[in-house]
């Protein structure tokens, strides 16, 4: 599974990192650090990914192809 994290809608809510802290890091600013990238979810860490993504109010968060 992957995620993408749009760069320009990210505004630093946190949510993601809270519900996914596996998956979804954040920066010093509090923004995600992979904004702009696409990451690669680590095994098992799907269903808390899909939370993660579902929890971002700016909807910045993609399930994207693998
Ligand atoms: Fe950014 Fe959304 Fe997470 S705004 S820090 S991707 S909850």
């Amino acid at each position: 599974m992957k995620m993408k994290i749009d760069e320009e809608l990210c505004t630093g809510h946190g949510r993601c990192a809270h519900y996914a802290p596996k998956v979804f890091r954040l920066d010093e600013d509090g923004y995600n650090a992979d904004r702009g990238s696409t990451i690669a979810v680590p095994e098992g860490e799907e269903k808390l990914a899909l939370m993660g993504m579902k929890s971002c109010p700016e909807r910045a968060i993609t399930q994207v192809d693998d």
